[in-house]
């Protein structure tokens, strides 16, 4: 991993090849730049791949404020230090939510803006209420309670019994992340606007990759959003919670794969 200096320590991994147009992947909640790891060796065989850190997360320190606008700048200093001009950015879950505060900001730096399990709308009460719950039990020093009652909402019920370790995994990594960092994400999650009309104006193609059976991003949901944009490409992944690029990593890889070649078509 490599630091930016400014505004603060954001850490990112940037691979494959060094001509064309980057894609750049965001990871979601409580989780870091590995996230993409089982589909990275096809994605980097033949682009350039920029994975980040969002603050707070990984190895990057925690945001000085908590806002997707810090989010937003921190993608904005990570492809300014790796001189990437344009991109396609693909965000999962929270990351798209940081996704499209960028392309409200940068619009001119995106070529394809991709969702990934992810939607432009504002939380509903419930979801509010429950992020306050989080944000109270980080503060009361139960971190490790909290990631671990996390993840396994996260997939569909038979991934999640099948495979264990990868819910394990995602826990023990998220246990290592400072308690100020998650709760800054809840803060950030709460406050996010609504992107409805940035979806509406965005000139580049946007690819909504969604979940059968996503418990956070429901389809019926985000193929509401699915409407918005000029050019859409959509796609329903069968049986599928909210962690494609684990449940179906094949398929997952083939879409932004496939999504990527079609941006660099058209500009
Ligand atoms: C995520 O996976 O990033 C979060 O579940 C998103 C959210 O809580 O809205």
């Amino acid at each position: 991993m490599k630091l930016t200096r400014l505004p603060d320590a954001i850490a990112y991994r940037s691979e494959g090849a060094v001509e064309g147009l980057p894609l750049v992947l965001l990871h979601g909640f409580c989780e870091s730049h590995s996230v993409w790891d089982v589909i990275m060796p096809s994605l980097s065989a033949t682009r350039r791949v920029v994975r980040l850190d969002l603050p707070g997360f990984g190895a990057s320190a925690p945001p000085a404020a908590a806002s997707m606008g810090t989010y937003s700048e921190a993608i904005r200093a990570v492809l300014d230090e790796v001189s990437v001009e344009k991109c396609v950015l693909v965000g999962h879950s929270m990351g798209g939510y940081a996704a499209l505060e960028f392309a409200e900001h940068h619009p001119e730096r995106l070529s394809g803006l991709g969702l990934f399990h992810s939607h432009p709308f504002e939380d509903s009460d419930e979801r509010r209420e429950a992020r306050r719950r989080g944000i109270e039990m980080l503060q009361a020093g139960k971190r490790d309670l909290y990631v671990s009652q996390l993840f396994p909402g996260l997939f569909a019920e038979t991934f999640a019994k099948t495979h264990p370790e990868r819910l394990n995994a995602l826990i023990d990594e998220a246990k290592r992340f400072a308690p100020e960092g998650i709760a800054a994400a809840l803060e950030a999650m709460l406050g996010r606007k609504n992107h409805t009309e940035t979806l509406r104006r965005i000139a580049c193609p946007v690819l909504f990759v969604l979940g059968e059976q996503d418990a956070i991003a429901p389809p019926e949901q985000v193929l509401q959003a699915a409407v918005l944009p000029r050019v859409a490409d959509v796609h329903i992944l069968t049986g599928v919670g909210h962690m494609g690029m684990f449940e179906a990593a094949e398929k997952s890889a083939e879409i932004v794969h496939k999504f990527w070649e079609f941006c660099a078509e058209t500009i």
